[in-house]
């Protein structure tokens, strides 16, 4: 690369050209899925070897839905456990809680005055939320994609692994970021959603048509990180799967595809390897295998996860440590964006 196409994609960026930055904010309540494991987490691991990582808890996002204190503090522990017993090395990756780095809700009201009502109200999810939460429909569910465009932007993050349900978030944080920039100048890095390369999908043991995901109603169609052996090949035994009694991977058979996904991640063998390995079973015993692989392969996460929480006051420091690094980068941020905007610094 020359020296001046150098300048220039420095210039385009915002962000130095030679590692890009990845942000991604992690919903504090609730203990993650096999499904978001394999689908996204399980890739994350390998992302701090090519880009500078930051994870983010959210848990100023969480309180826009009422939280027992209690609670909100224990499963943000549980999940910041869960993210390194997953993986994530807190010394290659920069792990924290949002309410930790206060720049996050500073730049949140900054952006707030430059995102309109109307692109708030578009928003699916808070048309989803609130329907959910009639009974408190509070200002802080409206502008939660405004805190959402601002933790990406303190960061100048290039990527935002996301799901397809947060799209029509970093589209809004994208046009929020260029609207400023068109006002003031380069002040924020234009970010884009990051699709991982082939994070496995994982569906609904009960309803195989959607996505494994804990807010489901019935919760043997689950499988949680949490979930003790027995429970795991309970869960198994039970998913639905059809009449035919063959397994094979097919799209008129989601419920047994779905199984023979899960079990090749779990075994690292091809599917058609699988299908091989069950030609002469039926769906009873095959059950029975795929819950036991699972079981055995988080089983030592699970151990890993138990000792980190076993020491509160390490984790803590794990945070804490982590928060003062993200705040160190925030803070350059939100300087030069109380600049551009012409307060007294
Ligand atoms: N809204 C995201 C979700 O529901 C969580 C989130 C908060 C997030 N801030 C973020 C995701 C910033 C990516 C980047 O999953």
């Amino acid at each position: 690369m020359t020296q001046n196409s150098e300048t220039n994609t420095k210039k385009a960026s915002g962000a130095t050209p030679e590692r890009q930055k990845i942000f991604s904010g992690i919903k504090s309540t609730g203990i993650p899925t096999l499904g978001s494991f394999l689908g996204a987490i399980s890739n994350w691991e390998k992302l701090s070897a090519e880009y500078d990582c930051l994870y983010c808890v959210v848990d100023l996002h969480a309180i826009t839905i009422r939280q027992n204190p209690k609670e909100l503090r224990d499963y943000g522990r549980n999940m910041l456990a869960w993210l390194i017993a997953l993986g994530l090395d807190p010394e290659k990756n920069i792990l924290y809680y949002q309410s930790q780095v206060p720049a996050h809700a500073e730049l949140s009201w900054i952006l707030n005055c430059y995102t309109y009502m109307g692109e708030l109200g578009r928003m699916t999810q808070f048309k989803d939320k609130s329907a959910k939460n009639e009974d408190n429909i509070n200002a802080g569910l409206f502008t939660y994609p405004v805190l959402m465009a601002a933790d990406i932007l303190l960061y100048q993050a290039n990527l935002v692994p996301v799901g397809d349900d947060q799209r029509q978030h970093i589209e809004l944080c994208r046009d929020v970021a260029g609207r400023f920039n068109k006002i003031y100048g380069d002040v924020f890095t234009m970010p884009e959603a990051y699709v991982p390369p082939v994070g496995a999908r994982i569906m609904d043991l009960q309803t195989p048509s959607d996505k494994m995901s804990k807010s489901d109603e019935n919760a043997n169609g689950c499988i949680l990180l949490s979930d003790s052996p027995d429970v795991i090949i309970k869960k198994f035994k039970r998913a639905v799967t059809d009449s035919d009694n063959t397994v094979k991977f097919a799209e008129d058979k989601p419920g047994i595809s779905n199984l023979l996904t899960i079990y090749a991640c779990m075994t690292g063998k091809k599917i058609a390897h699988c299908e091989a390995e069950f030609a002469d079973a039926g769906y009873g015993a095959f059950k029975q295998a795929v819950g036991e692989a699972v079981a055995q392969n988080l089983a030592p996460y699970q151990e890993k996860h138990a000792r980190l929480m076993a020491d509160i006051g390490e984790l803590d420091a794990i945070a804490a440590k982590g928060a003062k690094k993200a705040a160190e980068a925030a803070e350059k941020t939100l300087a030069k964006v109380k600049e551009a905007i012409g307060f007294v610094v």
